[in-house]
């Protein structure tokens, strides 16, 4: 029997969708009826596909035409080839435009698939089945898809809302502890950005969720797909607000690259890159440097990195951190705390602020 625990809504007008959350949803087919048509493509990955694709076959029951797409699992196969492998048995397989196209996996496998349902016949629908707390608590929710190009990373998508997101956080028991960890960074993430009593709740509540009790996770999740409801809402195409998601990621993204992806995972680097962010929101005076401390004891119970690669200069930081894409005419832009629980996206810091902080 399914456990619906929370429901909420991205409110965006007629495009707009809900996000359930508990426990045993996948084969639960009150689920699937409105948000599914009568032909189904499910795309998921080789590791993904075995422990959970049975289960939404179950609450998808008997469809005029249902065809599953198992790609192989990596962020080095979120590539135009890989979409193209999808069209070809999609095409194959003759999917009309009524056809719904539904991801079960993680983050790369619901960015493929969001980015194939906003393009196969100018756009189908589709549902997100999200198995990672990454993908639970960011990717699966505010419609950004796509897939990488060996010059940069997400630079080839779309805007594409799903019709539902459906969480079940049973899929997190099987997840690894090191994927588990990076998707709790994200979800750290939600209270430094937007919500204080949340964090704090985290701060107490860490050891329950590191065991993965269904009721804290369930909690952990509801709030935080709550505030990225809310933002996405208000900016749906990040023309400014939405950047406020990005706390710690411009740090991160340049440790990612000079290790080399895959070295770090993504959340692994936030984590590292949010406590530089509250660093430097303690040195303009924003916040007390005791809550700088307090997030660094945090991600270590946490098992995530606290310290920049060694191997990386202030030099190295810098000149990356110029190369990315929220580099704005030239303006590096950055996002700090002006309080805990309240982010704002600045474009003053200075080179010689940057190198005395690293
Ligand atoms: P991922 O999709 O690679 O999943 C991580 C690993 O866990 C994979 O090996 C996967 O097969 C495995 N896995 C997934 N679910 C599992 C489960 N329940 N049990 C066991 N193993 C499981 O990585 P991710 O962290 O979920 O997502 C990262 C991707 O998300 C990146 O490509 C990133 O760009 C993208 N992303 C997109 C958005 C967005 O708004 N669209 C936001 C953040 C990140
Ligand atoms: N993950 C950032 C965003 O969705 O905008």
């Amino acid at each position: 029997m399914s456990v619906l625990m929370h429901t909420l809504h991205v409110e965006l007008g007629e495009r707009s969708y809900p996000v359930y959350i508990g426990r045993q949803l996948l084969a639960d087919p009150a689920l699937y009826a409105d948000c599914v048509g009568a032909q189904v493509v499910i795309v998921s990955n080789e590791t993904v596909a075995p422990l959970y694709v049975d289960r939404v076959r179950a609450g998808l029951g008997e469809r005029q035409l249902v065809t599953e797409v198992v790609l192989p699992d990596g962020e080095q196969y979120k590539t135009l080839d890989t979409l193209a492998t999808v069209f070809d048995r999609v095409l194959a397989e003759r999917h009309n435009r009524g056809t719904t196209f539904v991801a079960v996996g993680g983050g790369v496998v619901g960015d493929i698939t969001g980015f194939a349902a906003a393009c196969y016949q100018r756009g189908v629908d589709f549902v997100q089945v999200p198995t990672t707390l990454l993908a639970q608590v960011d990717s699966s929710v505010g419609g950004k898809t796509g897939v990488n190009h060996p010059l940069g990373k997400n630079m080839i998508g779309a805007f594409h809302q799903p019709r539902a997101v459906l969480i079940d956080i049973d899929t997190l028991q099987s997840l690894p502890r090191r994927e588990f960890s990076a998707g709790m960074a994200e979800v750290v993430k939600y209270g430094l950005i937007a919500d204080e009593p949340f964090y704090r709740w985290l701060q107490e509540h860490m050891p329950k969720l590191l065991a993965r009790e269904e009721a804290a996770l369930a909690e952990a999740i509801e709030r935080s797909c709550a505030t990225k409801a809310a933002v996405v809402a208000a900016d749906e195409r990040e023309g400014g607000l939405r950047a406020i998601l990005n706390l710690g990621h411009t740090f991160g993204h340049a440790i990612e690259t000079a290790q080399g992806y895959g070295q770090w995972l993504h959340g692994e680097a936030v984590a590292t890159g949010m406590l530089l962010a509250l660093q430097m929101s303690a040195r303009r005076g924003n916040i007390d440097e005791r809550e700088v401390q307090g997030l660094r004891e945090m991600l270590r119970d946490m098992h995530l990195p606290t310290e920049a690669p060694e191997s990386m200069s202030a030099e190295q930081f810098i000149d990356l951190m110029g190369r990315d894409k929220k580099v704005v005419d030239g303006r590096l832009r950055l996002v700090l705390l002006r309080g805990m629980g309240d982010a704002v996206v600045v474009d003053d810091v200075t080179e010689k602020e940057l190198a005395a902080l690293l």
